[in-house]
């Protein structure tokens, strides 16, 4: 495998899909323009969902760029090896124009000749079709795949995962995706018939097509698009990290700096501790691109998203009571890193900064509350409800870890049971909104 940076990485990529007849545009900010059903850019194909239903021409049949994304379902993850709120998306499309076989070929070769990654640890898996929705096994995909010399035995065949949308309504269709194998110090190597660990071992480097046909109503169900067009992405990220045979994407150079400040002020060098030094550096990360975009932290849809990820943060720096640890160091960090890329970063510096200090002052005052109710609640009794739980987090703004602290601390049981069942009824909401894993 070539070992690239960053740039070299998104040059190869652009330059390959350039040399095969894709025009290379720019990627658009991470705020939709007219779609209220996302909250943020999350794909490369969401800014030209309207190419693929035909409303809007394309400036060429065949596109790529760099896209920005932010992942609100992938908040909860973060922490592993390589989830992240915000990544950088290489992407390429190709609208009523070349369909599974190129798109395919395309992928392999980019993978195998371009970046050298050996093919014996290259894994596909294909949509293995839905009978109650009348939607097909993906057949051809699999033929295509054999084609260019993909053992049967590093071909998968998935469900629901395979079959992708940028959110709840929209342009749809089946899905190829191709993993990575990062070796048995990882978990167990896959058997063609048992389960394909997509968490740790094999790594997700490439969504070699989504295969653009259906667009999904509001009432759930599929109409056929007038044309079929293929949208393939890339996690930046995470090609760097498995072309330099990194253990995460925490540890490559986009991240390293950040990784080492915060272990090292926050002292965490535990596993836990990593897992939260990693959410640390991804938070701070996406808050500050989004805040670049004159986002304001607040209670509701888009707002909150910041005041979610900057919250969190604070509360892993409460819990490890870490007095040399500097949130203005860290954000000025991420802004001298990626000013050049992002340059509202330059421009908005001040405001950024001026709003992360407050969203953390605020956040300290409702803890603070948030300690208060709790009190209050537990006077009488030694027990938390779900519900109360709910309240506390979503009224109050407290942190879930910050409220199980105290409650070991004070000996209070917490139906953690009741709290996630109430948690699940307001995340349909968001979900509907927050874009696909
Ligand atoms: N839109 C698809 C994805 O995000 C392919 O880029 O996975």
């Amino acid at each position: 495998m070539k070992k690239l940076t960053p740039q070299e990485t998104r040059e190869t990529f652009l330059d390959f899909m350039e040399s095969k007849g894709h025009l290379r545009i720019s990627g658009s900010s991470i705020i939709p323009k007219d779609d209220p059903s996302l909250l943020f850019i999350n794909a490369g194909m969401a800014p030209m969902k309207s190419y693929f239903s035909g409303k809007e021409t394309p400036p060429q049949s065949d596109l790529c760029n760099i896209q920005p994304c932010i992942r609100t379902i992938d908040i909860e993850d973060v922490g592993d090896r390589h989830h992240l709120t915000f990544f950088e998306m290489m992407g390429s499309w190709s609208i009523k124009n070349y369909f599974k076989d190129r798109a395919i070929d395309l992928a392999y070769e980019l993978l195998t000749e371009r970046f050298e990654f050996p093919k014996e640890k290259l894994y596909v898996t294909v949509y293995g079709g839905d009978k109650e929705k009348g939607i097909p096994a993906d057949e051809d995909s699999i033929r295509f795949w054999q084609k260019t010399g993909m053992p049967d035995s590093h071909i998968v065949v998935l469900g629901e995962d395979n079959f992708w949308s940028a959110g709840d309504t929209g342009p749809c269709g089946p899905c190829t995706e191709i993993f990575f194998d990062t070796g048995d110090s990882h978990g167990k190597s896959y058997e063609k018939t048992g389960e394909f660990d997509t968490q740790n071992r094999y790594i997700e480097i490439w969504n070699a097509g989504v295969f653009m046909q259906y667009n999904r109503r509001e009432d759930g169900t599929l109409e056929k698009l007038p044309f079929m067009s293929v949208d393939t992405g890339s996690g930046l990220e995470r090609m760097v990290m498995t072309l330099n045979e990194k253990e995460s994407v925490y540890d490559t150079e986009s991240f390293k700096p950040y990784m080492d400040f915060i272990v090292d002020k926050m002292k965490l060098t535990d596993e836990d501790g990593m897992a939260s030094a990693r959410r640390v550096a991804d938070h701070i990360r996406a808050a500050t691109l989004i805040l670049s975009e004159g986002v304001v932290p607040g209670k509701d849809g888009r707002d909150y998203i910041p005041r979610r990820l900057i919250r969190r943060s604070a509360s892993i720096a409460m819990l490890r009571n870490a007095p040399g640890f500097s949130f203005d160091t860290l954000t000025k960090m991420v802004i001298d890193n990626m000013g050049q890329a992002y340059p509202k970063m330059r421009i908005n510096q001040e405001a950024i900064r001026q709003t992360m200090a407050q969203e953390l002052m605020s956040f300290q005052r409702s803890v603070k509350q948030g300690v208060r109710q709790f009190d209050k609640l537990t006077r009488d009794s030694d027990t938390l409800t779900g519900q109360q739980v709910f309240d506390l987090r979503s009224s109050l703004g407290m942190p879930l870890d910050l409220i199980s602290e105290l409650a070991k601390e004070r000996k209070i049981s917490v139906d953690m049971e009741g709290y996630k069942a109430e948690f699940a009824k307001h995340q349909m909401i968001s979900r509907n909104l927050g874009g696909r894993k």
